[in-house]
């Protein structure tokens, strides 16, 4: 019997609190973002009240402090995803999208040509399309995508002939939309085989499950804090110490550099490279915050919890909406997050959205930042509800009589 608690989570998440209308608000939109606990916003705070320095520059008390917490934040976040170097292979960014951009812009900048190959999936957030799309138009590659099936599933059926001569795969570790978990050691392993370096977008997995960027031989990782409890505008970059030793900078300007002529500059070695201007120093206090915050409640624990709630909501889907609420995603848990794409009985996913607001249920509606898998899907969007930490099957209790109301307004 687990003694995983949601209500003790709960506790410590003040906008739970908030009553929308008369409604207790039913948040089911932590895919999107994920509610922030009290642990959190205190750290940010005490931060700001006691220790507020610029960092990597004073040499007053407060500066060094401000240095060390942030410098602890890399290697906290670094030692959470078992980087083997977590103090030299852990960037901040600004969130998911920016990692994104610094892998495609720096290494991918620097190493793919027109005949080179980018193995990408029809399931990927507009992140881990754009950038390559972007460098496309400059340099002329060649993309080439995993399918998805009809299961909502990669097709790995065809890997090895996608692969072959590929020089980097690129995947998500959970599809935002369909809520499916790809298999990441079997695409990395296959990758690497082929020669290729592999990247993954680990924004809706990280807070869900452990990640270990060993074990699964990953050579690029990108996650951002808000999902995963932390704060809005930080989020994390790892490569593995070699790569990022010979990737060049992505912006320019102070904290980046080792040193500024008039004719030139010589960038700085490590990590701080990639950190150009004043960083996100309360955000990376809030960040480690996040990471000591689901370590204590445990990822395995965090990970069931989920497992079960989303079991429970696909059975009572089925059951009290044949035919007419389909889910968007994999109809079982085998391999599969909390993320639930509806799409109700034809009705627009801003109808729905809208309706379950009077409930003060929290759903997101809309394509979800991956128009080309709800062209796959030939869907114009969906209704997605997701579950966090501190969900509870009374959430999915308010949401299914929400649907009943959409069914009866609009059905
Ligand atoms: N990428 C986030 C989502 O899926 C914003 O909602």
């Amino acid at each position: 019997m687990s003694s995983y608690d949601p209500h003790r989570v709960r506790a410590d998440v003040p906008l739970l609190r908030r009553v929308i209308d008369g409604h207790p608000i039913t948040y089911l939109d932590s895919a999107s973002s994920s509610l922030t606990p009290r642990p959190v916003i205190e750290a940010m705070s005490r931060y700001y009240e006691l220790r507020h320095a610029n960092v990597h520059r004073g040499v007053y008390t407060t500066a060094e402090e401000a240095t060390a917490a942030y410098e602890g934040a890399r290697v906290a976040v670094g030692e959470f995803i078992h980087a083997a170097h977590p103090s030299e292979e852990i960037v901040f960014t600004k969130n998911t999208t920016e990692g994104f951009n610094l892998l495609v812009k720096s290494w991918g900048r620097a190493n793919l040509r027109s005949d080179s190959v980018v193995v990408l999936t029809e399931m990927e957030h507009h992140a881990n399309l754009v950038p390559w799309f972007q460098l496309r138009e400059e340099v002329g590659f060649e993309i080439r995508y995993i399918p998805v099936g009809d299961d909502f599933r990669l097709d790995l059926s065809n890997l090895d002939a996608l692969l072959d001569g590929a020089s980097i795969v690129s995947f998500s570790a959970m599809s935002n939309v369909l809520g499916t978990k790809n298999p990441v050691e079997r695409i990395a392993a296959a990758g690497h085989a082929a020669g290729a370096l592999v990247a993954v977008d680990a924004a809706q997995s990280v807070a869900h499950s452990v990640t270990d960027v060993q074990s699964s031989d990953v050579d690029f990782m990108s996650f951002g804090a808000h999902k995963m409890m932390g704060p809005t505008g930080i989020g994390a970059f790892y490569a593995k110490r070699a790569l990022l030793a010979d990737m060049p900078p992505f912006l320019g300007g102070g904290g980046m550099i080792a040193d500024v002529r008039l004719d030139g500059y010589t960038p700085a070695k490590g990590v701080e490279r990639f950190e150009a201007g004043t960083p996100m120093i309360a955000e990376a206090v809030g960040m480690h915050a996040a990471v000591r915050y689901i370590e204590n409640l445990g990822l395995a624990a965090i990970a069931e919890h989920e497992r079960a709630l989303t079991a429970d909501a696909l059975g009572r889907l089925r059951e009290r909406f044949a035919g007419r609420v389909r889910v968007i995603g994999p109809s079982d848990v085998h391999d599969r997050g909390g993320v639930l794409s509806l799409d109700v009985d034809g009705i627009h996913p801003h109808d729905v959205a809208q309706v379950l607001d009077q409930h003060g249920v929290c759903v997101r509606p809309g394509h979800h930042c991956a128009k080309p898998l709800m062209r796959r899907f030939s869907l114009p969007a969906t209704a997605r509800a997701s579950f966090g930490a501190y969900s509870l099957r009374e959430d999915t209790d308010v949401l299914l009589d929400g649907l009943d109301h959409v069914i009866e307004l609009f059905g």
